[in-house]
């Protein structure tokens, strides 16, 4: 499948790295068409993959992904473009953390509103699904290196962008059961949210290797 992962980040380097793994036909944006981070990964990817504009990629995906920091996502996007973006399928992995006053960080959107739901407001053609935003770069597409299984979760309105987001899920190696559909993009608002446990978690295990595991009843 054609691919564009906005950003070059820890985030995007993990998932673009296993989508060319995987045989996906990858380009990695960035602001600027010669970012020196994804210059370096495209050298790493040795002629499997490209690198370009934000608009770049959008372009080139049918599926796209928002691998970019919260507080410049809906900046990234505009770059890429409307008209790029408009009809696709995009998984926003990204969370609204604000680091500038030091740890821990706080959420620059929350309670009544999410960065989900800003991307789809703003973006309303766009099939947005939240998900692997509650889980380290690695786990994302590592999710068998913990020993048991976990949760990861889809939030969106589009039931087919969902599902389209679950099947990629799954080549990464997560299971059917372990990929929870939490309801529409406002969902978004507790995926996020979950952020503020997670880095409190960081700190206490004294690692970014672990997760959380849904238990249900019946
Ligand atoms: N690190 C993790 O394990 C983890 C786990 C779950 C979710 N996340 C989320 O995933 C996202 C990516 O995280 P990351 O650690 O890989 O990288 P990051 O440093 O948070 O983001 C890097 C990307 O954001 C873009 N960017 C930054 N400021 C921007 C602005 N003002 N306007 C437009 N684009 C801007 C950068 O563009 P350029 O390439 O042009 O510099 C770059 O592509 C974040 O939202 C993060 O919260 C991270």
């Amino acid at each position: 499948m054609k691919i564009g992962v906005l950003g070059t980040g820890m985030v995007g380097v993990a998932l673009a790295t296993k989508l060319v793994e995987l045989g996906h036909d990858v380009v990695m944006g960035a602001r600027e068409a010669s970012n020196e981070k994804a210059a370096a990964w495209k050298a790493k990817m040795r002629g499997k993959a490209a690198t370009g504009t934000f608009a770049d990629a959008a372009k080139h995906g049918t599926l796209l992904v928002n691998a970019t920091r919260g507080s410049g996502s809906i900046a990234a996007l505009d770059l890429a473009g409307g008209n790029n973006l408009n009809g696709k399928v995009l998984l926003d992995v990204a969370n609204p953390l604000d680091f500038s006053k030091g740890m821990p960080p706080t959420l620059t959107v929350t309670n009544t509103d999410s960065l989900g739901e800003q991307i789809q407001r703003a973006f309303p053609e766009v099939k947005v699904v939240k998900t692997l935003n509650t889980v380290n770069a690695s786990l994302m597409v590592m999710p068998r290196s913990l020993p048991q299984e976990h949760s990861v979760f889809l939030a969106g309105n589009d039931n087919l962008a969902k599902k389209a987001a679950a099947a990629l899920l799954k080549e990464f190696g997560w299971r059917d059961a372990e990929i929870v559909d939490v309801g529409s993009i406002q969902a978004s608002r507790g995926l996020e949210a979950w952020l503020l446990l997670w880095v409190s978690l960081m700190g206490a295990l004294g690692t970014p290797h672990f997760n959380l595991k849904l238990v249900k009843a019946g």
